[in-house]
């Protein structure tokens, strides 16, 4: 049920402002439902209902990306679904940057700067992202930073497994809405819950994964190549690998590298 809900709402964020159960509707040429892979190549049983998944026909797509967005900051609202609300948050920090980015980047969670900001990666380790995305080739605002958890757990300490199973349907719907080429997941968290993994950053880094539809590229987090400054040139090379993907040229600079 939680799922079918989450599928109505990407749909009405899209600005689909209805369905239809008729059956006339179901199959179009050239439809492959989830379920016949083939593509339709088994006849449909009369008896057994479509699931609706399958039936679930857009109407219209009228939203922009930006407005898709909002829909999405505009239903965590002020949220309370996990206990972080009752943890000593101030805010809601739900993501900046552009609706229209071909690179996402997402980690972990708001620190304490970011918690009085409400804006993600604005503390040190921000400060240290920004240099990697402008040693690439971008400004900040061309691409879209975003965290796993909304809200600051307290005292800094790692996210927890229900706070992150209550919160990561929102970042899988800021990724569906976006639609970013490529998504560079930021250290353990980011990587781990992306990739549905529990294997270390150290083995899930240095290689490419197929993800909804884009490429997702784990690399170490800011804050641990904060302390642990010889990583850096590791993480170079995965936001080299990222511009690869993205065709874009590789600034041979190593001033305007995160080496440096
Ligand atoms: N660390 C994160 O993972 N996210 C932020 O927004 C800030 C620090």
């Amino acid at each position: 049920m939680d799922q079918l809900i989450e599928h109505l709402r990407f749909f009405k964020e899209l600005g689909v402002d209805g369905i239809s159960r008729d059956a006339a509707w179901r199959r179009r040429d050239g439809d492959r439902s989830r379920s016949d892979p083939a593509g339709g190549a088994t006849p449909a049983d009369p008896e057994v209902p479509a699931p609706l998944e399958a039936t679930a026909v857009p109407v219209t797509v009228a939203r922009s990306v930006a407005e898709a967005l909002t829909a999405i900051r505009d239903d965590i609202g002020d949220c309370t679904r996990c206990k972080l609300h009752t943890q000593g948050r101030q805010q809601v920090v739900f993501g900046v940057g552009s609706p229209e980015a071909d690179i996402m980047f997402v980690g972990e969670a708001p620190g304490a700067d970011e918690d009085t900001q409400g804006v993600p990666f604005v503390g040190r380790a921000g400060q240290l992202l920004t240099k990697m995305i402008e040693g690439m080739g971008f400004r900040r605002d061309e691409v879209y930073i975003a965290n796993v958890i909304k809200c600051r757990p307290p005292g800094n300490r790692n996210p927890e497994r229900d706070e992150i199973a209550t919160c990561q349907p929102f970042l899988f719907r800021q990724i569906e809405v976006i639609q970013p080429k490529v998504i560079v997941a930021l250290g353990t968290f980011a990587a781990q819950t992306l990739l549905e993994s529990d294997a270390p950053i150290s083995k899930l880094r240095g290689q490419l994964y197929q993800y909804r539809g884009t490429t997702l590229i784990p690399t170490f987090h800011p804050s641990f190549l904060l302390r642990s400054p010889g990583y850096k040139r590791e993480a170079w090379e995965d936001l080299k690998r990222a511009l690869g993907v993205l065709g874009r040229r590789i600034p041979a600079s190593p001033q305007s590298s995160p080496a440096s």
